[in-house]
Parts: C-alpha cells; structure tokens; sequence
C-alpha cells in the first residue's frame, strides 16, 4: 500500500477517496473505483446518530468494518482507531489488529507528535497506518467545537512538525482536515507521503469526503467545506411520500 501511494504522489495523480460505513455503500464505492475506502468514525454521527466521534465504540467499528470488508473486492479498506482505545502503544496495537482482523487493510488515528509511540508500534508490527493531523473530531470536546487549524504561525509550525514526524515514521498517507489551504499546500510538499485533504484546499495530494455529505443522505448537518452533489434524502423523502399516498389513496 505504501508503494502504490507513494508513486500515485510521484505521478501527481491526485487520489480520491471516501467513507463508507454498510455493505450497499461500499460495494458501490468498490465498482466506482477509488484509491481507499475510510471505515471512519464520522459514522458515529451519519450512522448511529450520536452528537460526535467520542461516543464510537471499537464494537461499533469492528461491526460496520465487517460490513464494509464484505462488499469490497478491490479497494485498500482503512479503518478508525476510536475515541479511547489508543491510549497506550500497547492497547493501540491491540486496537489496530482487532480492526485487521476484521478485514481492514489499514488503520488511521488522530494526532501528531503527541501519538508518535503509538504510530511507531502499529507500524513495526506491519500494519500500514494512515496519519490524521489538523483539526481533530475526537477533541470536539476539550477543544470546545470544530475549529480550523493553522491560522496562526506557531499552529502552522505544529503542523508541519506533527507532519513531518508521522511522515518520517511511516504513515502511508496523511489525512489534513480542516486547515488553512496554504499551510495544508506547504505541508503536502514537504512530506513524501501522499496528504489526503478534507476541507483543506486543492493543495493536498488527494481528497476525502464523508459519503453521506457527498450524496447528501445525512441533511441534518453537512460541514461548509462538503459540497453536496447528491440529495437521497430527498429521494427517500419523496418515494415515502408516494409510497403513503399510494396506499392511503389507491385509486387517486
Ligand atoms: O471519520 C471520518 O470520516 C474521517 C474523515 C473525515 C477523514 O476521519
């Protein structure tokens, strides 16, 4: 994986890839041909229903990872460490091989420089790992709300260290969530992986979006940055809609 990621930056092919959390969604997302699928944790919210990412379980994931891995022939599957269960390297890389064994082909966790000794032991032990720096769904509550990074110089600095280190020990791509288009654009330069961004300009390597913001089939909440290009929440609406009328008024 990481050979195939590192010549798809060194072709300047951008990659494209997207979430999926159920089989039917990832079985379509495999025939439409994308360079990894993210089992994310995002499917707390679009799935689930809970308010954020701190309430996904590893049950959760190991059973909406199973599901995924079931209808993908094709495409490299990653998957998310959750909230909590990465608090030591030891219990990372416990985490990390309940999700291999589940059928994902790698795995991704939030953080930098702070989670450097849990990104080395899931590498050394040959589970390829993708990086997540910026801004950090799982820190929703001590950070007080989302909020974009890299507006100021020494958040920029931080960001290209926590770069560089997950670079340097091995990731094979590093998502770059919701910061500045400049810093994200310095910073996909700088590495030798591929950065994968989301909300964060055209400068980044490749790009990620959570499905259900694509297809719009989450109209709840959609982040400003996710631009909609499908509305199956309307069509599920509007077939309901028929679908009562049909029964309630047969013959009209
Ligand atoms: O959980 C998720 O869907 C993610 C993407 C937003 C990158 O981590």
């Amino acid at each position: 994986m990481k050979e195939t990621f590192l010549n798809l930056k060194r072709s300047g092919r951008p990659l494209a890839t997207l979430t999926a959390a159920t089989y039917p969604v990832a079985r379509l997302l495999d025939e439409a041909g994308l360079d990894f699928i993210l089992v994310g944790d995002s499917l707390g919210m679009v799935e689930l229903g809970y308010a954020d990412t701190t309430e996904v379980t590893l049950a959760d994931m190991l059973h909406h990872t199973r599901a995924v891995c079931r209808g993908v022939v094709r495409t490299p599957v990653v998957a998310d460490l959750p909230f909590e269960t990465y608090e030591t390297p030891e219990q990372a890389l416990a985490t990390a091989r309940e999700l291999v064994r589940a059928g994902a082909q790698a795995v991704k966790l939030e953080g930098g420089v702070s989670h450097l000794a849990q990104v080395r032991v899931i590498i050394d032990a040959g589970i390829p790992l993708v990086g997540h720096i910026g801004m950090l769904p799982q820190s929703v509550r001590v950070e007080g709300g989302y909020k974009k990074k890299g507006r100021t110089p020494e958040q920029a600095e931080a960001l290209m260290a926590d770069a560089l280190a997950l670079d340097a020990a091995g990731v094979v791509a590093l998502v770059v969530e919701d910061v500045v288009a400049a810093v994200a654009q310095e910073i996909s330069r700088a590495v030798q992986c591929p950065t994968i961004g989301i909300g964060s300009g055209s400068g980044c390597d490749g790009q990620i979006l959570v499905t259900a913001d694509l297809v719009g089939s989450f109209p709840w909440f959609r982040p400003p940055f996710a631009q909609a290009r499908g509305d199956v929440a309307g069509e599920v609406t509007r077939a309901v809609a028929e679908y009562v009328a049909t029964v309630r008024f047969p013959s009209s």
